[in-house]
C-alpha cells in the first residue's frame, strides 16, 4: 500500500480521493491552505500547510509520497487571490514533488487548457500543464469541464436562481454544450491514474450531455421551479449576476467564465470516464438542490469551517 499527498483533503474533489484511498487502505496526508478546516477524517489524515513561500517546508511536506494529487488552483482573480500566484505557487509545489521524490503526480486541469490563452484561467492551466511536463516526474493530467455532486457549487447555484428568480437567463442562444462528470467518479479516474505508469492526458467528462439551456430548463423541471428561461446578452447576463454578487457575498461568474461556457470549452467529444448520471443525482436532491447558496468566495474567506452545499 502506498503512500498519497493529496491537497486540499477538506475540500471537494480532495475530499473524494480521500475518501477513495483510505477505503483502499493507502495512508493519506493531505496539504493545504486550510489547516483549521474541520478535519472529517480526524488521526487517518494527517494535514500540513501548503508552505508555498517555503521551498524546503514544502519539499518536506511531500516526503515519502508515492503519489502527489494536485486539486490545488484558483478560480479567478480576487484582491485575496490571483491566477499568477497560483501558477507560481504550483510551479514550487511541482519543483517541490521532485525533490522530494515523488513518484507520480497527477494533476487537475481544465478541458481544452491549451485552446484558450487569452482566458486568464486557460493560460494557467496551460502553463501548468507545460510545467508538469518539464518537471521530470511522471505524471498524469485530468481534465474535467464542469464537476458536479457533494459541494457542488454550479448545478446547486443555478437550482438556487431557479428558486430564487422570476426569470432564468442564459447567455446569448444557451445551444453550446457541456458534460458535467460527478465529483465521485473524477476521484476514481485519477486514482485510476495514479495507478498507471505513462504520462498522459485525459478529459474528464460524464456519461450525459447537455446544451447550457437544456441543462437550465432540465433542472428547472426537476426541482419543480418552473420558470421562463430567456436568452440575454453575455454582458446583461454578467450585470445581472454582478447585482446579487452583494447579496450573496460571493462571484457569481466571470467574464472569462462565461466566456469559456460560451465557445464550448466545458464540452468534449471523448468517451465517458464518469457512470453517474447528473439528472438522477438531481432527482434524488430534488428538495435539497439549490436551497442554499454555495460560495466560492465565502469558501476560501471562512477557512475554518467546512464546505456547505448539497450532501
Ligand atoms: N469544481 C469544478 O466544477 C471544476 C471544473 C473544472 C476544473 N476543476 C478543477 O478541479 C480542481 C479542484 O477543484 P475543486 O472544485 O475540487 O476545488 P476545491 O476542493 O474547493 O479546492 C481545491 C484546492 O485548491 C485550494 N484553493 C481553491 N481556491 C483557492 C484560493 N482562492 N486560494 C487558495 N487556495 C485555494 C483549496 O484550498 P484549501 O486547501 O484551503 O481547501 C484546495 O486545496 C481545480 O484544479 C479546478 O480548477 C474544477
Amino acid at each position: 500500500m502506498g503512500t498519497s499527498v493529496i491537497t486540499g483533503a477538506f475540500g471537494y474533489t480532495g475530499r473524494s480521493i480521500a475518501e477513495r484511498l483510505l477505503e483502499r487502505g493507502e495512508t493519506v496526508r493531505t496539504i493545504t491552505n486550510s489547516l483549521n478546516r474541520p478535519n472529517p477524517f480526524g488521526e487517518r489524515v494527517k494535514a500540513e500547510r501548503l508552505a508555498f513561500d517555503d521551498p524546503d517546508a514544502l519539499a518536506r511536506s511531500l516526503d515519502g509520497a508515492d503519489v502527489l494529487y494536485n486539486t490545488y488552483w484558483v478560480r479567478f482573480n480576487h484582491r485575496l487571490f490571483t491566477f499568477e500566484q497560483a501558477v507560481a505557487n504550483t510551479r514550487a509545489l511541482f519543483k517541490a514533488a521532485g525533490r522530494a521524490g515523488v513518484g507520480r503526480i497527477v494533476h487537475v486541469s481544465i478541458l481544452h487548457a491549451d485552446e484558450a490563452d487569452d482566458l486568464g484561467y486557460y493560460r494557467g492551466k496551460h502553463a501548468l500543464e507545460d510545467a508538469l511536463r518539464e518537471c521530470g516526474v511522471a505524471h498524469a493530467i485530468v481534465r474535467p469541464g464542469v464537476l458536479f455532486g457533494r459541494f457542488d457549487i454550479l448545478v446547486n447555484n443555478i437550482a438556487w436562481t431557479l428558486r430564487h428568480l422570476p426569470i432564468f437567463g442564459v447567455f446569448g442562444d444557451g445551444r453550446y454544450r457541456l458534460r458535467p462528470l460527478h465529483v465521485d467518479d473524477m476521484a476514481e479516474l485519477m486514482i485510476a491514474k495514479a495507478d498507471e505508469r505513462a504520462n498522459s492526458v485525459t478529459d474528464a467528462v460524464g456519461p450525459e450531455g447537455f446544451a447550457y439551456r437544456e441543462l437550465v430548463e432540465t433542472l428547472a423541471e426537476i426541482i419543480g421551479a418552473r420558470r421562463r428561461v430567456v436568452s440575454v446578452p453575455p454582458l446583461l447576463g454578467l450585470g445581472v449576476a454582478k447585482l446579487i454578487n452583494p447579496v450573496v457575498q460571493d462571484v457569481i461568474i466571470t467574464r472569462e467564465e462565461i466566456a469559456g461556457l460560451m465557445r464550448g470549452l466545458l464540452d468534449s467529444d471523448q468517451p465517458a470516464t464518469g457512470k453517474v448520471r447528473l439528472t438522477e443525482w438531481a432527482l434524488e436532491r430534488r428538495g435539497e438542490l439549490g436551497v442554499k447558496y454555495a460560495s466560492e468566495v465565502g469558501r476560501r474567506v471562512q477557512r475554518d469551517v467546512a464546505y456547505v452545499g448539497v450532501r
